[in-house]
């Protein structure tokens, strides 16, 4: 009878928190502060709305979990130095780790897909675990990571990796960035490598130490490629740039090599490439919708296939340069705008804005590795970039 009793009552317990915990699994959201709070889902293995990490949790242990359909939301959890999810496979919504700044181990060895990645301000996170292969945003800013490995991702809308100081190298076999794909300010050397990018929306390069695009074909918006320590730029396949491409400040490059580019849909900028003796690159470029700015220490500039200019031209050297070439495509209005200057051997060359486009070259001895160190630079300088090199003259 008492043992009938006791056996029963232990049942009914044990159903009781299945059918609380199932409930808990149910919820729109929880919120983890400490262990208690934990245990209440720790038996669940799909949480069907958010997860949300307070600041005073140390670590999340959570070896039940396989789904998250919500968002995992870690923001200002100051006191999280470890999250270990041995199980979890996908993260249906954002996965948002920001201002952790405890957080060193992270540990999500089995997570293929995410929704969004936003990891912003982890100044401990030096590396993870995952092997993400789908998301369609990533957003990683100032961390310590060293690697990106753990994500192999194909196509995203957003790729933007930016003031992570160690970052040395980023491969990745993306195929196609929708909307942008922005780099800057990681490790001065950083080697950049998209093997299989074919396609690719808004493109902007700051600083690199080595850039690798052998298949890209297409760019659906503007290019930019600036202050990079690289000595060659090549994009050996890229027929066509719908909008402005720039390069502003590479003071190490000697070669442009773009030998099937055809079309610019915006404006053509060449500034404060101080080792850069000549513009040659470009032997199949026929049409350029917005102006040409080529200003530097260059000893020669052609752009033998040249057919139609919309904007206007402006070329200053502080070397000297036959400018025969373009003084032909103005006479014979395959220059339309109504700008045109071709000045070599000037002492302070200028574009077409009025600021000064030559650094005077040969000075290298503050362009130590430390120079990335300065302090975090905002993304907003990057778009900065785009903006005002897409702003054309006619
Ligand atoms: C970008 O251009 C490629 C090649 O022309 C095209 O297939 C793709 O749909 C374009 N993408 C966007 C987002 O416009
Ligand atoms: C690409 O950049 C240009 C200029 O900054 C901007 O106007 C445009 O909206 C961007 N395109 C996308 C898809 O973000
Ligand atoms: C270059 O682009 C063409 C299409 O324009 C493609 O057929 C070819 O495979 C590409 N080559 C490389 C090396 O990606
Ligand atoms: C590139 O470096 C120059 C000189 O150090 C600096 O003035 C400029 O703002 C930098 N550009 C970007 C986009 O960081
Ligand atoms: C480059 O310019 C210099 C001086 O203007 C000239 O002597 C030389 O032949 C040019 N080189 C090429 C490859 O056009
Ligand atoms: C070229 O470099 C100089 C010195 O670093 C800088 O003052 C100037 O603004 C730069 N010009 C452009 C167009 O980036």
């Amino acid at each position: 009878m008492f043992v009938k009793n006791l056996f029963l009552s232990t049942l009914a317990v044990a159903s009781l928190a299945a059918a609380q915990s199932s409930k808990a699994c149910q919820e729109d959201k929880n919120t983890v502060n400490s262990q208690a709070d934990l245990d209440k889902i720790a038996s669940c293995q799909t949480l069907e709305g958010d997860l949300v990490i307070g600041e005073d949790m140390p670590t999340l242990e959570f070896p039940q979990i396989q789904v998250i359909k919500g968002n995992f939301i870690a923001d200002n959890a100051v006191n999280l130095a470890s999250i270990n999810m041995p199980n979890i496979r996908e993260i249906s919504g954002e996965y948002r780790l920001q201002g952790c700044r405890s957080l060193s181990n992270l540990q999500t060895p089995t997570l293929t897909k995410v929704g969004q990645i936003t990891w912003i301000t982890l100044p401990a996170l030096m590396s993870f675990t995952a092997k993400i292969g789908e998301a369609s945003t990533v957003r990683i800013s100032d961390t310590q990571l060293t690697s990106l490995e753990g994500l192999d991702i194909k196509t995203v809308k957003r790729f933007d990796v930016d003031n992570n100081q160690y970052l040395k190298t980023v491969t990745m076999n993306l195929k196609n960035v929708s909307e942008a794909l922005s780099m800057g300010f990681n490790a001065k050397t950083i080697a950049i490598s998209f093997p299989e990018l074919i396609w690719s929306n808004n493109m902007t390069l700051i600083g690199a130490g080595s850039i690798g695009l052998p298949k890209l074909q297409h760019v659906n918006g503007s290019m930019n490629f600036g202050n990079t320590s690289v000595t060659s730029i090549a994009c050996k396949n890229l027929t066509a740039i719908e909008q402005t491409l720039a390069f502003i400040g590479n003071e190490k490059v000697t070669e442009l090599d773009f030998p099937k580019l055809e079309e610019i849909g915006g404006g053509f900028k060449i500034h404060n490439n101080s080792k850069l003796e000549t513009i040659d690159g470009f032997p199949k470029l026929k049409q350029v919708r917005g102006a040409i700015d080529f200003v530097g220490n260059f000893k020669n500039a052609t752009l033998p296939s040249l057919e139609d200019v919309q904007g206007g031209f402006n070329l200053q050297t502080t070397e000297e340069l036959d400018c025969s070439e373009f003084d032909a495509y103005e006479s014979d209005k395959i220059i339309k705008g109504d700008d045109y200057t071709c000045k070599p051997k000037e002492s302070n060359p200028t574009t077409a804005d009025g600021t000064p486009g030559a650094d005077g070259g040969s000075d290298d001895s503050d362009s130590s590795d430390d120079k990335g160190a300065a302090g975090r630079v905002g993304i907003s300088a990057l778009l900065g970039l785009s903006v005002a090199a897409i702003a054309y003259v006619f």
